[in-house]
């Protein structure tokens, strides 16, 4: 046993970068006015380099037909594209119309964001050419026709507060309806966002509009302008060309680019808990919140224990903490496209993980292990507020503490496909079972959560690595003590100084 979580301690390594470089990289954020690489016109010779590289690196996962039948392409979201359709997502043509050869290139060089097409730029020019020409061969869509030159794209309304004001009003104008799919506040979380499917018959989910990171085509101004004239092709975001004119369109590229900030956030290796006078907040949008920083934890599907979670919904999720000479509270923050809280099998939920032992050690990150074992603060939709304190020695060796050893408590908001969720406990407890939270020691923490309507349950869920907690050292009583100590002793000293001079007159 000893040996076999060693050895797995040492793949765990391995595996979650792995799993990390899946979930977040692909393709690069595009640039948006870029050096352009020199056409090299196709060629038997050139379609025979394309073809050897095919074979080589494109293989396992659009399959040797190029038909996405492939050993990889089940495991992977959203799925490799099946070029025999000849449908291209990241394309200047107008919907409907043939990918030019240009943007089969783009496209290969810089791969698809938040996707597993990674970039391929340090292959030579000449085969990324070669490759153009041999994917495009898998189509009879292109034997039929030629692509269209690309649409225009004027100059860019620059941003500003009545821009992206007007793009607002559009975003949820009747006819436009952005928000029908992304959600009144662009969370992805639309009336028909759980309801939709690629042309080939795939889910699909509309983008979470307020992470700007995990865009396809890229984050400027003109990659949304380019998504909102010519949409996703394959996939049900429309082309609203003939709904929006140049200017409006530029104002909603304003505002869908107001829901966030430019750059991913870096996660937080290590978050100082600040120690605060008086109370904890009561609730998830309390004021006391406002001042609290805000640590940032990136998610990514469990792969490692079956049955696994491939295709997960929760990306990301954020933290803020406080604490008091007696509790500490926590506040998680996560984006869910729907509130799933009475279907019998399936809940929305999120833990926080943290060691049971004291010593500091991290269990293994997939809740703990036999030597180490892990303890679990979880919250559960179809509990409300409640917060479960849950012992674990593994993924599927999880046993809630008995009801009279739970001292946890929670509240919980969900609003336009947010849940903001507050945890607090006592810092310290009798209950050798419980995490302890002593200030100025290094506490490794970790998250785990499931998406209801996603069928995420027991080991299928959205996992993060392990990272840090300080809670801010006390100040120590003699800080206080010290100054109060000289102030008796000057005190006393001026008084029986006092008398003596009164006695001597
Ligand atoms: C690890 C799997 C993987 C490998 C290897 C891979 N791709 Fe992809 N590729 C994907 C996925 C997944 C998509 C679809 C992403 C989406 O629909 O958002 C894709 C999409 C594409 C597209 C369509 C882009 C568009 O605009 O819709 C092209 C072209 C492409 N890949 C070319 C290649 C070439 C050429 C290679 C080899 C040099 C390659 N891919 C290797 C996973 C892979
Ligand atoms: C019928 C549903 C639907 C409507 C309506 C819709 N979208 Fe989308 N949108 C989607 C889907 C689905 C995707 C994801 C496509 C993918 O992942 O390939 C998407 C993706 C996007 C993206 C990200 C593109 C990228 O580069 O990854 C943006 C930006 C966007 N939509 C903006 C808008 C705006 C603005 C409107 C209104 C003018 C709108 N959408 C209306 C379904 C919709």
């Amino acid at each position: 046993m000893r040996q076999k979580i060693s050895l797995t301690r040492k793949c765990f390594n391995i595996v979650i970068s792995a799993l990390f470089i899946f979930a977040f990289m692909g393709g690069k954020v595009l640039a948006q006015e870029e050096k352009k690489e020199a056409v090299v016109a196709e060629s038997p010779e050139i379609i025979a380099k394309g073809k050897k590289t095919y074979e080589k690196n494109c293989i396992n996962c659009h399959g040797e037909k190029g038909d996405a039948v492939a050993p990889a392409s089940e495991r992977l979201y959203p799925e490799p594209r099946d070029f025999t359709l000849g449908v291209f997502k990241i394309k200047t043509t107008a919907r409907d119309e043939l990918a030019t050869d240009q943007d089969i290139f783009n496209v290969i060089t810089r791969g698809i964001p938040g996707t597993s097409m990674r970039e391929w730029a340090e292959l030579p020019s000449d085969v990324r050419w070669g490759l153009v020409y041999y994917v495009k061969s898998f189509s009879d869509r292109f034997k039929e026709g030629k692509a269209p030159a690309p649409i225009k794209v004027g100059t860019p309304i620059p941003s500003s507060p009545e821009s992206i004001e007007k793009g607002k009003e559009l975003f949820s104008k009747d006819g436009i309806q952005c928000n029908s799919c992304h959600g009144d506040a662009g969370r992805g979380n639309g009336d028909l966002a759980l309801d939709l499917e690629t042309d080939w018959e795939t889910p699909i989910f509309p983008r979470d509009l307020t992470k700007r990171w995990t865009f396809k085509r890229g984050t400027g101004p003109r990659d949304i302008y380019y998504t909102i004239r010519i949409g996703v092709e394959g996939t049900p975001m429309p082309s609203f060309a003939e709904d929006l004119d140049e200017e409006q369109t530029w104002h909603l590229a304003n505002y869908v680019l107001s829901l966030s900030s430019p750059e991913e956030p870096i996660p937080t290796a290590s978050y100082q808990v600040k120690l605060i006078q008086g109370e904890l907040p009561e609730g998830p949008d309390d004021e006391v919140w406002n001042s609290v920083p805000m640590g940032q934890y990136p998610m990514a599907g469990q792969v490692i224990v079956d049955p696994r979670m491939f295709k997960p919904k929760i990306d990301f999720v954020q933290m803020k903490a406080i604490y008091n000479q007696d509790e500490i509270a926590f506040l998680l923050i996560w984006h869910d496209p729907s509130e799933l809280t009475d279907d019998d099998s399936f809940k929305d939920a999120i833990a926080l993980q943290l060691p049971q032992n004291p010593d500091g050690r991290k269990p293994y990150f997939l809740n703990g292990d036999p030597e180490n074992p892990a303890y679990l603060l979880q919250w559960s939709a179809h509990k409300e507020g409640s917060i479960t304190e849950i012992n674990a020695t593994g993924m599927k060796r999880m046993v809630a503490q008995k009801e009279g050893n739970q001292n946890a408590k929670g509240a919980v908001v969900y609003d336009n496909g947010e849940y903001r969720l507050l945890i607090k406990r006592s810092l310290k407890t009798d209950d050798k079972k419980d995490a302890q939270f002593e200030p100025g020691k290094f506490i490794p923490v970790a998250f785990s959560a499931w998406e209801g309507s996603n069928e995420e349950t027991g080991t299928k869920r959205s996992i993060s690595a392990w990272y840090f907690l300080i809670l801010e050292a006390q100040i120590p009583k003699t800080v206080y003590y010290y100054p109060l100590l000289a102030i008796i002793i000057v005190a006393a000293f001026e008084f029986s100084l006092i008398k003596l001079i009164r006695k001597k007159k």
